[in-house]
């Protein structure tokens, strides 16, 4: 009875052990799977936007096969991450409409725009860095195939990560000019970057829960520390300084205080409003509708296929 199928859950849960697709679940659970695993792989769709801007716009061919490998891997991630998301039982179809729709979300940081080169850098650095510190500890997810896809989606981010560093360490051994292209492109991305971990606890509706399931495995507030603590001695490396006037070592804590993020602006973004929101959906929903074609004659080709074999 129900009773039982809730204890060997929790049990499940308690050992840390994964929840795999047949397993009995709570509706509550398997709804916040399918929220928050469709707004990762939204994140990782919409994401190829602000990067794809500058395919054909990067100053060396070396840098246009870095930037294109990177954004093929961010569609690559988005897949397993809707795979993930279609064994809790909801379709890529249902969940692109929704995204299209404006009823799913996805990663605020991705309606900022990428006004300069150097953007493409600080996104790798800062960006795919917020990822990391928020994806490593998900590979312990309690969803089994959430977790499963981490482990592979975090390999790949590393790289990310490090080709971001390595082109901003480049541009900073440049002009004059070049240093001030990369410290404008951190200047606008650093808030928005630590907004990505999400608002503060306290102001959190799921995390408590999430945490509770095993679904997250450290808070939003967590997160937002490590990633400030390990971007610090890194900026300090590239001879850029973070925006933030209350940035300090804290010796008692062992952590930097710093300040904080401006969660008007965060809300105003996620609901919506933020500076690119409406174009990164409208080339989303372009997209989805011009390759409507591609997907029928796949799905036909499939069919007939099968017709044959078993004819
Ligand atoms: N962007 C958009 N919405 C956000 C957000 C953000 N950065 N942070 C929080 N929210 C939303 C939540 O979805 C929730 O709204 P909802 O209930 O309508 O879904 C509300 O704000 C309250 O936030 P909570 O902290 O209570 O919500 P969660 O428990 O879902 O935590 C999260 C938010 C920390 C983002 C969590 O969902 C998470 O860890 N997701 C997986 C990581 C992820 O999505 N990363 C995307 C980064 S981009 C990326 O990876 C691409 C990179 O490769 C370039």
């Amino acid at each position: 009875d129900e009773q039982e199928l809730m204890a060997g859950f929790e049990a499940t849960i308690e050992r840390h052990d994964r929840i795999e697709p047949r397993d009995w679940m709570p509706e509550g659970y398997r709804r916040t799977v399918v929220r928050q695993v469709a707004q990762h792989a939204h994140s990782e769709i919409i994401g190829m936007q602000p990067e794809g801007n500058w395919i054909t716009r990067a100053p060396s061919l070396r840098r246009k096969a870095i930037l294109l490998a990177k954004v093929q891997d961010e569609a690559g991630h988005g897949l397993y991450l809707y795979s993930a998301c279609e064994t809790s039982g909801v379709s890529r179809d249902e969940l692109t409409e929704m995204l299209i729709g404006g009823r799913q979300k996805y990663s605020s940081i991705f309606n900022y725009p990428t006004l300069t080169y150097a953007d493409v850098g600080t996104i790798g650095w800062l960006v795919d860095g917020a990822a990391i510190c928020n994806q490593v500890p998900l590979c312990r997810t309690s969803y089994g195939p959430y977790g499963r896809a981490m482990i592979r989606v975090c390999k790949e981010e590393s790289f990310h990560q490090r080709q971001g560093y390595e082109l901003l360490a480049t541009m900073m051994r440049g002009t004059d000019e070049q240093r001030a292209m990369v410290q404008e492109s951190v200047d606008r991305f650093w808030w928005p970057a630590l907004m990505m971990f999400g608002p503060p606890d306290d102001d959190s509706p799921n995390t408590a829960q999430s945490m509770a399931w095993g679904i997250k495995r450290n808070t939003n507030d967590d997160l937002r520390q490590r990633m400030v603590d390990m971007t610090v001695p890194q900026a300090e490396a590239l001879g850029v300084t973070l925006p933030d006037p209350e940035l300090r070592w804290n010796e008692e804590r062992q952590a930097h205080d710093f300040g904080t993020p401006d969660w008007d602006e965060f809300k105003d973004v996620i609901s919506g409003n933020g500076p690119c929101n409406a174009q990164r959906l409208e080339h989303r929903r372009r997209a989805w509708e011009d390759g409507a074609w591609v997907r029928e004659a796949a799905t036909v080709f499939a069919r007939r296929t099968e017709a044959d074999r078993e004819a």
